[in-house]
């Protein structure tokens, strides 16, 4: 394994493995044997930075999520886990009842929340202190200041170790940073993406984003990467839950000629390594210029062990200059 720094300043800085483990659909899609299985697997091989949510997975059976907390809370115990292995939650989508979503029922971002649903994460992962807690959706009824506020008492506290934020415009992660900064308060380090090598579509409104996706990793938040290098990106869904390997599952926002070309290349870079496109993907990330930490999913060991092999994988120069060029 290797490793990397997250945050930036020395209170809030941590090494973390260059490969993060997503735990979404531990403990509902994915039994607790085999989850078990695969998390043993991760740290056994050195990966040390764990990604869930308080709301994972609510819509495997249509309550409010938590099961995934709940799920590490108890692998944790029974494996003796401590401060050694960085596991970061989320908070702020989780739906206010069962049998609704975060698309038009979310807890949201408030002071209040803030505090109580930090709390119940503690409790569900077993935990005095989450290492990493993220915004996990906008909430535009509650004033930011509210917000940055909330998260940054935790951190004075001690119950926060670090901040993050996930599927923001840019421009907000950017106000909520500097309100942070001009109030001498701790703000979002860590940002949480979908980021894979097959770039999507950005103009496609859904659910949440009327605009077109907040939640994909665009050329903005490239250039804000590029602009504050303490940052880090935690690039979810790299292998586009698995759609290198099923193309079947593709969305629809990939339809475009950007794709073909990308694939093309990707085959050929996995062809001249003997490695697999999701490696070659992996890979990529993990070398990149901007500091990119991809965040798989497995929903078995053997899925784990191909992600894993691709830490090792080293592109040459000009490999990754055809898989960045590529459109
Ligand atoms: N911030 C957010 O809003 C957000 C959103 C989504 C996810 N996340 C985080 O990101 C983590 C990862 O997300 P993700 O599961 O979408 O990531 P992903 O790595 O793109 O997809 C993982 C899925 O791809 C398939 N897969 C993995 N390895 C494979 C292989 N070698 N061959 C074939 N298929 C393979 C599996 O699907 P099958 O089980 O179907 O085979 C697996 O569950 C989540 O656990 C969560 O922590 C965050």
């Amino acid at each position: 394994m290797r490793y990397r720094t997250i945050g930036t300043t020395p209170d809030t800085r941590r090494e973390v493995s260059v490969l993060a483990l997503g735990a979404m659909l531990f403990g509902s899609q994915t039994d607790e044997e085999t989850s078990f299985a695969v998390l043993d697997r991760y740290v056994e091989a050195g990966g040390t930075f764990i990604d869930t949510s308080d709301n994972y997975a609510f819509w495997a059976d249509g309550g409010q999520g938590g099961q995934s907390e709940e799920l590490l809370g108890r692998w944790r115990r029974s494996r003796g886990i401590g401060e050694e292995i960085v596991i970061a939650t989320k908070l702020g989508a989780r739906p206010l009842a069962p049998g609704t979503s975060y698309v038009d029922n979310a807890e949201g971002l408030s002071a209040k929340v803030i505090r109580e649903s930090a709390e119940r994460s503690r409790d569900r992962l077993g935990v005095a202190k989450l290492d990493l807690l993220y915004a996990h959706i906008e909430d535009q009824r509650v004033p930011l200041q509210e917000t940055v506020e909330g998260f940054a008492e935790l951190v004075s506290e001690g119950s926060v170790g670090l901040l993050g934020v996930s599927n923001h415009a840019i421009w907000r992660v950017e106000r909520a940073r500097a309100l942070a900064a001009a109030a001498g308060l701790p703000g979002y380090e860590v940002l949480q993406y979908a980021h894979s090598h097959l770039r999507p579509r950005f103009d496609v409104p859904e659910g949440l984003f009327p605009d077109g996706s907040l939640g994909h990793a665009g050329p903005d938040l490239l250039s804000y990467l590029r602009a504050e290098p303490g940052l880090t990106l935690v690039a979810y869904s790299p292998l586009l839950k698995g759609a290198y390997t099923h193309p079947d599952r593709l969305p629809a926002d990939f339809d475009h000629p950007g794709t073909p070309a990308r694939l093309t290349v990707l085959r050929e870079v996995a062809q001249e390594t003997g490695a697999t496109v999701n490696q070659v993907v992996l890979a990529w990330q993990i070398g990149a210029e901007l500091p990119i930490v991809p965040l798989v999913g497995a929903s078995s060991v053997a899925q784990l062990e191909e992600s894993l092999a691709a830490v090792d994988l080293e592109l040459t120069p000009e490999q990754r200059a055809r898989l960045d060029a590529a459109h």
